[in-house]
């Protein structure tokens, strides 16, 4: 019988508001933790606060699913020593407040599908394909998101079912990723960023999401798993279709990656080094993808 009640951490943010949206869809009943419960109109909202180690632990009476998503943006702001310390606790310290209340408070949870990045294999990796039993990389967002799943997995310690999302770029409709790369593009100013051979291993929101519930819905799925379509591109290519899509030819030459250093600091790592993730073991256990190419991926999205 698959869990109906599901509490989702950051459900506020791109990812969890559309997850809502497939979850309310398909009957599950939704509930969300946030630092903001005040400010959430579609479902019930129990209030955490990650810094003090607090929650309103009526959140998760009768929940039997958690979505953990909940961390500080990674491209919001520039990284300074202050922004990594919060983008490293937001993830960690959420979580482990997580595992404490389900080891504390009675509770019938059976799974927790926490979400994680493909940065966890390091942003300089070439075109090698990387699967789940790659070894992780020695960056700052390798190391956020390998602390991350550290703290995941001492939720398997309580006998709940862990599921390891490591995502791609998510390209969705409004916000996120694309938005980003379609506004130049729109105005003529696109281009590919540095070399523009690096590797985006990207994902349609909504097969993300579809995701989210097959690992809800699915026993046999548990560990880490990349969620990314079996077809990444490079940024070039990403580029170049993105302004097809969008009747914009991109001609510009590519953004010299000392430009992009100069801008970005050292968040620059994340549009110069690329990842070529696989969904091969996702694929295995019976997931299939609605959007594998990014031409129908695109054209569903600009629609
Ligand atoms: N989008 C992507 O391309 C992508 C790629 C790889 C990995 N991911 C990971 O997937 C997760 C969800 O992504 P998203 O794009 O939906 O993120 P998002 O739009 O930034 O939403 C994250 C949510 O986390 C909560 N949050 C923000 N700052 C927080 C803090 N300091 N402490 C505790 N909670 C905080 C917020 O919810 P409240 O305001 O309600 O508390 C926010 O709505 C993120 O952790 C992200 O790292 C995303």
């Amino acid at each position: 019988m698959p869990p109906k009640r599901v509490l989702i951490t950051g459900g506020t943010g791109l990812i969890g508001s559309r997850l809502t949206e497939l979850l309310l869809e398909k009957n599950y009943e939704v509930r969300y933790l946030s630092r903001s419960p005040g400010k959430v109109n579609n479902v019930e909202a129990f209030e955490w606060d990650v810094k003090k180690q607090t929650m309103d632990t009526s959140a998760i009476a009768g929940v039997t699913g958690i979505i953990n998503l909940a961390g500080a943006g990674v491209a919001d702001k520039r990284w300074n020593q202050d922004r990594k310390k919060l983008i490293m606790a937001s993830r960690t310290r959420s979580t482990a407040l997580l595992k404490d209340t389900l080891r504390d408070i009675p509770n019938q949870v059976k799974v927790v599908v926490s979400a994680s990045g493909i940065n966890y294999y390091g942003y300089d990796t070439g075109g090698v394909v990387k699967k789940e039993a790659s070894r992780f990389g020695d960056d700052f967002l390798a190391t956020v998101t390998k602390a991350w799943e550290a703290e995941a997995d001492l939720i398997a310690d309580l006998d709940i079912r862990v599921v390891k999302m490591r995502i791609g770029m998510v390209l969705s409709r409004d916000g996120g990723a694309l938005d980003k790369m379609k506004m130049p593009i729109k105005y003529g100013l696109g281009a590919p960023l540095g070399s523009g051979d690096q590797y985006v291993s990207w994902v349609h929101i909504d097969d993300l999401c579809r995701m989210f519930i097959y690992a809800i819905e699915n026993e046999n799925i548990s560990g880490a798993y990349n969620a990314v379509t079996p077809y990444p591109v490079t940024n070039k290519q990403l580029t170049k279709e993105i302004g097809k899509a969008l009747g914009k030819p991109v001609f510009l030459p590519k953004v010299p990656a000392f430009a992009l250093k100069l801008a970005l600091g050292e968040m620059a790592s994340m549009v110069l080094g690329g990842v070529r993730a696989s969904p091969e073991k996702i694929m295995t256990e019976g997931f299939e993808f609605k959007y594998p190419g990014l031409k129908e991926a695109l054209s569903d999205l600009f629609a």
